[in-house]
């Protein structure tokens, strides 16, 4: 017997919601099972392949690499300047002096060093209690990473599952009220877990705001590529990012790039004056170094290798290009398959959060082996057009 420690202490935790589905999903003995959990992309074997430009990749640093001596907190400089105008845009330079770039275990490594530099500045600046604004319903990380930072979490709602419709007035209203310095969290594209994006003259509208308010935008950019292209992905974040002087992008890697496990990210920090900028970038290879010393160099070493070589970047391209197109044929194929699903063939990327209770998503599970989230999120990409109808069957069986 050991005497009582301050472990006893702790209190039990849920398994992560989203992880345990690929155990479960994992131990299903059943042939036809479908696996729409965890969000990764499948091709239409139902393969998460390792993409041909990484491979490629992988060979030349295999030859190529004559050192894994440290980095520094920063990682690979070289690839977040090379992965710089695929967020911000081509022929839209950035002065140097008003952009950070640092590389992050994956886009949760960026959203953590994001929360943890706004609370390091709050704190400073006196403001305990300044608020991050989320539109609800989110990612189930994004609240426990910002309350875990010490920042507070304030929310809206986002969307409304049951009509699979927008909330834009709520938004729109409670970024109105939010006070100056707020950071307002926004998804990029290809929403985790609704799937339904703003449109242009929202994100204009959105801009405004958060230029008027003084408000923080940090964009989550996590699956940049995947909704309607490269540019179009992005192009409703940059106008909110040119209205603000000050703003965030946390950017993941790992889905656009198919390198999940190897935990590819970066933060950008945009400052409104080079002094400030100075003061962000010092903070961030601080709080970078405290948290992880240095990111894993793996992956961001392949996207480099990629993007500095202009055929492994069109190879690149092309297969993201296809993983895009089968996505929203399947979306299509769902749409067209049951009134009930339309909505789904104008959202975007691999996720939609479908009207269903978690006893229709128990019921899914238990009796026809379809794996869901409990809220009702389904990853498209675990579907094929050989498997559309069968999914359709199963939702029948349980509305
Ligand atoms: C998801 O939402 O399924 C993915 O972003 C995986 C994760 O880390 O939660």
């Amino acid at each position: 017997m050991s005497a009582p420690t301050p472990f006893d202490a702790l209190t039990p935790q849920p398994a992560d919601v989203l992880l345990s589905l690929i155990a479960l999903y994992r131990d299903d003995p059943r042939p036809k099972k479908l696996d729409l959990g965890v969000g990764v992309y499948r091709d239409d074997t139902g393969a998460t392949p390792v993409m041909r430009a990484v491979k490629a990749a992988e060979g030349r640093l295999l030859e190529t690499q004559g050192s894994k001596s440290y980095l520094g907190p920063e990682g690979d400089i070289r690839y977040t300047e090379l992965l710089q105008p695929i967020v911000f845009g081509f022929g839209r330079a950035m002065p140097a002096d008003t952009m950070v770039g640092v590389q992050t275990p994956g886009g949760t490594g960026a959203l953590r060093l994001a929360a943890e530099l706004v609370n390091a500045a709050q704190k400073n600046a006196k403001r305990p209690g300044a608020k991050v604004w989320l539109g609800t319903p989110t990612w189930p990380n994004h609240a426990p990473i910002m309350t875990s930072a010490g920042l507070t979490v304030a929310t809206y709602r986002y969307y409304d599952q049951a009509t699979q419709t927008i909330l834009f007035d709520e938004m729109m209203s409670a970024l109105k009220g939010a006070d100056a310095g707020d950071v307002v969290l926004l998804h990029g594209c290809c929403h985790n877990p609704v799937g339904a994006d703003l449109d242009q003259a929202q994100w204009r509208a959105v801009a405004e705001v958060v230029a008027e308010r003084g408000l923080i935008p940090l964009i989550d950019l996590a699956y940049q590529g995947l909704g309607d292209g490269l540019e179009e992905d992005a192009a409703g974040a940059r106008l909110v990012l040119d209205a603000a002087p000050d703003a965030l992008v946390a950017y993941s890697c790992d889905k656009n790039f198919g390198l999940y496990r190897e935990r590819v990210g970066a933060l950008y920090a945009k400052g409104g004056t080079p002094a400030r900028t100075a003061l962000m970038r010092s903070n961030i290879l601080l709080l970078a170094r405290v948290n992880w010393s240095m990111p894993p160099d793996h992956g961001g070493a392949l996207v480099r290798v990629i993007l500095d070589d202009a055929g492994l970047t069109a190879e690149w391209r092309a297969e993201l290009d296809a993983m895009r197109t089968r996505i929203n044929q399947v979306r299509q194929a769902l749409a067209a398959g049951d009134a009930w699903l339309a909505p789904l063939g104008h959202q975007r990327g691999m996720f939609s959060l479908l009207p269903l209770s978690p006893e229709q998503v128990g019921l899914l599970r238990r009796d026809h082996a379809v794996y869901m989230v409990g809220n009702g999120r389904a990853n498209l990409a675990g579907l094929t057009l050989a498997t559309v109808p069968q999914f359709i069957d199963a939702l029948r069986a349980v509305r």
